[in-house]
């Protein structure tokens, strides 16, 4: 290298370094704007005000304010659990009728047995399977899993489950304010935070909010990539693929699985649908954007090149009415027929049936004999065949 070359060079990383500083200087004026228009934001830049979650002495006005228990790290609350649903209970994502329809889920469903006998035999679909079982006591959440206890399946995280296992109490700049970024906690170890975007915290149908945002096939998260990846954070296992006896996830939906998603509506029509009209929220699945730029809450198009099944195109991310976090009652061949919970089921109240599908009834939206939705995506179901 000459000396010429060199002194080049320098000039060049100097000036690199100086468009780098100019363009942190701009994003940070851009940021501290949008951020300041929202004053009513809690999460603030990422981090709230710290005295709306911790107390510095337990007293307030001569008051202690948690009355029972003992809030560890100083929290408002008993748990750190009840210390975000104080706010998040009534938006939906723990309410006490199954009236929150988030992308996420509500965690009402974990404190829901549903029994019934079949074939001669009592069957049931406990609380605790029906997702991760948050502690927030203030909430009645009070037992981790019988069965899972507090180890993720799969993984190495191992520790009482609550809201801040997922997300960062302190905020940042993530999809939904997830860890990420080699985070890591009690044996987790978060890789990059999912690129979606969401269309908000409000999935209480009955809130009174004028900015809902209870999902459905024309407004949901729309998910771009990453999503399995982030789970694996925990369950590390699950996400081997294909050969290692697990459903691929985070792996692309070829054409024909493509156009199986695109024109399948139900049993009775598997193959009529219109690909700008397929969007079916209980089935998502990623488009495999890299970037937020694209990602839209309510396009209701079906999957197009490099789309990709996902954990969520399965689960739901917090809970749902059934076994695993299903998005659909998983144990039955014919969901019209047979899913739970079911009118006359015991534990079922309130509008507990019509809730499990986020307010639709599966005969009235697919008709008779609807079959499992995997069928969205594998089309075993053509003809009115006998497997699913
Ligand atoms: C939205 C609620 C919330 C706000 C606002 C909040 N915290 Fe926390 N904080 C929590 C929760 C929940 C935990 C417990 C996390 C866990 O379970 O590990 C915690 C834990 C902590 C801890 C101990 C564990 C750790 O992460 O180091 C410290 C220190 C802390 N917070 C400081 C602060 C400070 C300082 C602020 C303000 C700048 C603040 N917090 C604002 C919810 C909050
Ligand atoms: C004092 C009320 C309050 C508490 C306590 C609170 N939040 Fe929030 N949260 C809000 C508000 C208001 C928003 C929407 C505005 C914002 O982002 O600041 C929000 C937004 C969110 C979002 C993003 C959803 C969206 O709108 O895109 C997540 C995720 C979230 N909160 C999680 C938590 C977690 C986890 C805790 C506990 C560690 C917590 N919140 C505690 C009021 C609260
Ligand atoms: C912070 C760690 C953690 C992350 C991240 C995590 N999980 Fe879990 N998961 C657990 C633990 C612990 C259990 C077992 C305890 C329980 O079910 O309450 C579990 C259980 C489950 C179950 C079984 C529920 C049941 O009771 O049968 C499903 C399904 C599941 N996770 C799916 C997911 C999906 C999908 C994601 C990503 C959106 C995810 N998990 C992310 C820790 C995690
Ligand atoms: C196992 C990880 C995990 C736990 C535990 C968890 N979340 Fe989430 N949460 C997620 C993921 C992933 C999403 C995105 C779901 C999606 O887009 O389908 C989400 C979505 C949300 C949203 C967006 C609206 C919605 O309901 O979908 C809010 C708000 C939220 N979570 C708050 C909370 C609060 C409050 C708690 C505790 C009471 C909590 N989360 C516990 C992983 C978790
Ligand atoms: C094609 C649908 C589908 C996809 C994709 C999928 N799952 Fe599952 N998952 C299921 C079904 C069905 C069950 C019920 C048990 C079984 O069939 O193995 C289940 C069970 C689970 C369980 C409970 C295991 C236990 O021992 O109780 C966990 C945890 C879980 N899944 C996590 C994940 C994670 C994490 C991903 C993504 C990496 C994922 N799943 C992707 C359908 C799926
Ligand atoms: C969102 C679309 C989607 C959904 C929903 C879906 N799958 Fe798949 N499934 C795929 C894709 C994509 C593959 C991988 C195809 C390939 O690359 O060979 C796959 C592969 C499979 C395989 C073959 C695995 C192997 O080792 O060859 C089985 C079996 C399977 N899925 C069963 C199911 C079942 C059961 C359900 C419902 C619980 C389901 N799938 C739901 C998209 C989906």
């Amino acid at each position: 290298m000459t000396g010429e070359d060199d002194k080049n060079r320098k000039e060049e990383e100097k000036e690199m370094k100086l468009i780098k500083l100019v363009l942190v200087i701009m994003a940070v004026a851009v940021m501290t704007l949008v951020l300041g228009g929202n004053a009513l934001a809690f999460h603030e830049e990422g981090v709230a005000y710290c005295a709306g979650c911790h107390t510095m002495h337990n007293s307030q006005d001569g008051q202690a304010i948690v009355e029972s228990g003992q809030g560890g790290y100083l929290l408002r609350q008993v748990d750190g659990g009840s210390t975000c649903l104080r706010c998040h209970a009534e938006y939906g994502q723990r309410t006490q009728t199954g009236s929150g329809y988030g992308g996420g889920g509500d965690f009402y469903w974990l404190t829901k047995t549903f029994t019934w006998s079949a074939h001669g035999h009592e069957a049931e679909s406990t609380g605790d399977s029906h997702g991760h079982n948050i502690i927030a006591a203030d909430f009645g959440l009070v037992k981790t899993d019988g069965k899972l206890g507090t180890k993720a399946p799969g993984g190495d995280y191992n520790h009482e489950l609550s809201c801040a296992s997922c997300h960062d109490p302190h905020g940042n700049e993530n999809y939904l304010l997830l860890r990420g970024n080699g985070d890591t906690f009690h044996g987790a170890d978060f890789p990059d935070a999912p690129i979606a975007v969401s269309p908000g915290r409000v999935t209480n149908y009955l809130s009174t909010s004028n900015s809902k945002a209870p999902v459905s096939d024309t407004l949901h998260p729309a998910y771009g990539s990453g999503m399995s990846a982030w789970c694996a954070g925990c369950h590390t296992d699950f996400i081997n693929g294909i050969g290692s006896r697990m459903h691929p996830a985070d792996v692309e939906m070829n054409s024909t699985y493509q156009t199986n998603y695109n024109y399948y509506v139900s049993s009775s029509n598997p193959q009529g649908g219109n690909p700008n009209a397929a969007y079916l929220e209980m089935v998502p699945f990623q488009t495999g954007d890299t970037t937020t730029d694209s990602l839209d809450t309510k396009s209701t198009a079906g999957p197009g090149a490099g789309a990709q099944v996902f954990c969520l195109s399965c689960h739901r991310a917090h809970a749902s009415a059934f076994p695993d976090a299903g998005r659909w009652f998983f144990e039955s061949e014919n969901l019209s027929e047979e899913s739970h919970p079911m009118a006359g089921d015991g534990g079922v109240t309130g509008d507990d049936v019509i809730n499990s599908y986020y307010g639709q009834s599966i005969t009235s939206r697919f008709g008779e004999n609807q079959r499992s939705l995997c069928n969205k995506c594998h089309l075993k179901d053509l003809q009115g065949g006998a497997h699913g």
